[in-house]
């Protein structure tokens, strides 16, 4: 069996060292320029080529990935496992509500606890927008953003990026792209930082959805907004579903019934997108809501397939990326 060693990386990690500034933690897509993401989609495209089926001994089977999840997750949970493991090392699951934050450890004490324990790297996802940020600031260890809040989720961008350069040919190709993100956008943390990560690649993200669930200035994301499906689906040439998240507010603003005649992908929308669109979903799918049944079992949708499988070695390009980093910090102190 093919081992890949150090060595074999050692081209792109030596062009990051030359032209890329990383960050030493991964809490926003602020944190990126457009030459990190690059870098991170060139390390992801050679993790995918190489690191799906063969074991890679990159890391010291000793770095442990602490997955500390204070909210439910079944991608990015086990993507960030299996990313580990294909790494060489391999990732602990802190269950909140059966560790000892039940019997009232703060966040702070459980998170300065892992890195005592020897964990390497802190991944992280939580209902409130900024416990990552501020995780960060009280270990010394990486800190990823696995999801905060309202806030952000830029591994589920970076994956969706992923997909996006190579179904188009190449980052550059973003330029100009169309992308209609349609629902719930106020509450959502992957609206936030793809719409951040398509406008640094230079496309053009559309808010679509009923005005109770547009955020309150679309444009300070750089996106344009519409509140008419029907009226802009001809002219996209990616359309972003997302749930509706009824966990982040205490009533639904609009009827669902009213959601899903205005807003669902169904056959029959289906059908007035151009032939080559793009249909894409970060998961978890709600089939009958946002998107139809019969639309979500088709071919036209391969991407969001796409989506789920590229999350790891995106994943494995992030965690690498970010260790490299501390190491070359701790060489250089
Ligand atoms: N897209 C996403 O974050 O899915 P999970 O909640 O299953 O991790």
């Amino acid at each position: 069996m093919k081992v890949i060693k150090e060595t074999h990386v050692s081209e792109i990690v030596r062009k990051r060292a030359k032209d890329v500034d990383m960050p030493t933690s991964l809490l926003s897509i602020s944190d990126l320029s457009i030459a990190s993401i690059g870098y991170l989609m060139e390390l992801s495209s050679f993790f995918d080529s190489n690191g799906a089926r063969m074991p890679l001994s990159l890391w010291n089977s000793a770095r442990v990935v602490a997955n500390l999840f204070y909210e439910n997750s079944t991608r990015t949970r086990l993507s960030f496992e299996m990313a580990a493991h294909r790494l060489g090392g391999s990732a602990t699951y802190i269950d909140s509500t059966t560790s000892s934050a039940k019997k009232g450890e703060s966040i702070k004490d459980t998170a300065v606890t892992l890195t005592q324990l020897g964990y390497s790297i802190l991944v992280v996802r939580h209902p409130n927008e900024g416990v990552p940020t501020q995780l960060s600031r009280w270990v010394p260890i990486p800190v990823i953003n696995a999801g905060d809040g309202c806030h952000e989720h830029p591994t589920q961008a970076l994956s969706d990026l992923y997909v996006l350069q190579r179904r188009l040919g190449g980052l550059e190709k973003l330029i100009g792209l169309k992308v209609g993100i349609v629902g719930d956008i106020a509450h959502s943390r992957v609206a936030r930082s793809l719409s951040k990560v398509l406008v640094l690649g230079g496309a053009q993200p559309i808010f679509i959805g009923p005005s109770e669930l547009l955020p309150s200035s679309p444009g300070a994301l750089g996106a344009e907004h519409s509140l008419d499906l029907d009226e802009v689906i001809g002219d996209l040439d990616v359309i972003y579903l997302l749930r509706i998240q009824a966990e982040r507010m205490k009533t639904l603003p609009i009827s669902m019934a009213s959601y899903v005649n205005r807003y669902q992908l169904d056959s029959v929308r289906l059908s007035k997108l151009k032939g080559e669109a793009l249909v894409m979903h970060p998961g978890p799918m709600n089939r009958g809501t946002e998107i139809a049944g019969v639309v979500a079992n088709s071919t036209q949708v391969s991407a969001i397939g796409e989506q789920v499988s590229s999350g790891v070695c995106v994943r494995m390009a992030v965690l690498h990326a970010l260790s490299q980093e501390i190491e070359g910090q701790s060489a250089l102190q």
